[in-house]
């Protein structure tokens, strides 16, 4: 099968291009290195040995996109484009409603006019909001979401929905669309090799990197945020999953969307929660010393619990995570001691 991945370069889409290649699909990626480098592609096809097409472009940029796409052509599109800090979400929600919802639209547009059928979308579990109760199922209520971010990944799977539903009844589409939105978890760790891996930009939004950065001596500790919340130990506990496990839950996403038509969604986690110490703990055990950590406030807008549940994955798609939290640790421990700038080394 031919892939096109959006966002490719960035740190799902990097590992989900080796997965890809591994199970003996192509790889297109189109990327404009807003926060990612050609580097990590390099890096793909090392680990692989196989060739990426690579285009360096904005996909808004709708005569760009469907110059990309008419030559490639791909039988899926897998759509990580996107911009996904929460905190600078608040701060620029025009910029976060203007790119992710604007890339999702030309995309569709392009696949309309070229008769393109399959895509499958990076959704997120904030699109459940903070009033469920986990184990969240895909059914649970969604939409109540607490930053720009959040209801930019909402408003997405709308649109994505409505245009599947759309092409059903024919009218403009010349073809039936086959969508499945995905909605991660907690997405953490690395590729085995060490060679790619998670590498943001500035002060890390996330627990795993900010971990990691402590303990490759980056950054001086970890403040966790809150240790007063109703949990065996008073830190929140969240699904975390291996980026690995989650690459191979989209080549299992992208081979269903093939051969299905309409929307469905799957959510990818473990449907394992793990506290913060918890997560400090294990990366101490990998790393080979302690990392140090204060306790500090609890971070505005953060929900206490959130897991999977990830049966229906397993049901319908045959996929589930299969990598532990101490294979999460050393992947990437691996990843940050081999390369502690990131890709800059
Ligand atoms: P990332 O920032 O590493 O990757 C996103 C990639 O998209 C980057 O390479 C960036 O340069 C590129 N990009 C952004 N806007 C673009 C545009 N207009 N045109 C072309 N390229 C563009 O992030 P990631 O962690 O790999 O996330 C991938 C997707 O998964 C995102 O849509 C994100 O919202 C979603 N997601 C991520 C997480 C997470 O915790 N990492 C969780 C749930 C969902
Ligand atoms: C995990 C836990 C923090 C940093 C975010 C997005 C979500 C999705 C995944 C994209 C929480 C605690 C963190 C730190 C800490 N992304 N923490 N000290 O908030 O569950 O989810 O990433 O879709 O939309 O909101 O992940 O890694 O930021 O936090 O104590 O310096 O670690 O309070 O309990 P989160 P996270």
């Amino acid at each position: 099968m031919k892939t096109l991945l959006t966002g490719g370069a960035g740190y799902i889409g990097s590992h989900t291009a080796v997965a890809m290649l591994e199970a003996g699909h192509e790889v297109a990626v189109v990327d404009n290195y807003a926060n990612s480098s050609a580097e990590a592609i390099a890096r793909v096809e090392k680990i692989t040995g196989k060739k990426v097409a690579l285009y360096e472009a904005d996909v808004a940029d709708k005569e760009r996109m469907m110059e990309i796409l008419k030559a490639e052509m791909p039988d899926c599109i897998i759509h990580f484009a996107g911009l996904k800090a929460v905190g600078e979400s608040v701060a620029m929600p025009v910029e976060y409603y203007r790119n992710n919802i604007d890339t999702t639209l030309t995309l569709l547009e392009c696949m309309r006019e070229l008769g393109l059928t399959s895509i499958v979308f990076s959704s997120s579990a904030t699109v459940y909001g903070e009033d469920n109760v986990p184990p969240f199922t895909e059914t649970a209520p969604k939409g109540m979401c607490t930053n720009p971010y959040g209801w930019t990944k909402w408003m997405q799977e709308q649109m994505l929905t409505d245009a599947a539903k759309a092409s059903e009844k024919g009218e403009d589409w010349k073809t039936p669309l086959s969508v499945v939105l995905l909605r991660y978890f907690n997405p953490v760790g690395a590729h085995e090799s060490g060679l790619i891996g998670e590498d943001p930009q500035g002060i890390p939004n996330n627990l795993m990197p900010y971990i990691s950065q402590v303990a490759v001596g980056r950054r001086d500790h970890l403040t966790v945020f809150g240790d007063d919340y109703d949990t065996p130990d008073g830190t929140c506990r969240r699904d975390y999953i291996h980026v690995m496990d989650l690459a191979e839950g989209h080549v299992k996403a992208a081979e269903y969307a093939a051969e299905h038509k309409g929307t469905e969604v799957f959510n990818l986690g473990t449907g394992e929660p793990y506290s913060v110490l918890e997560m400090v703990k294990a990366f101490g055990r990998a790393c080979g010393h302690d990392v140090a950590y204060e306790i500090g406030a609890r971070r505005a807008g953060d929900v206490q619990d959130s897991w999977a549940d990830a049966s229906k994955a397993k049901a319908v798609l045959g996929w589930e995570a299969s990598r532990g939290i101490d294979e999460i640790c050393r992947d990437a421990w691996n990843w940050q001691s081999h390369n502690p700038q990131g890709y800059t080394k």
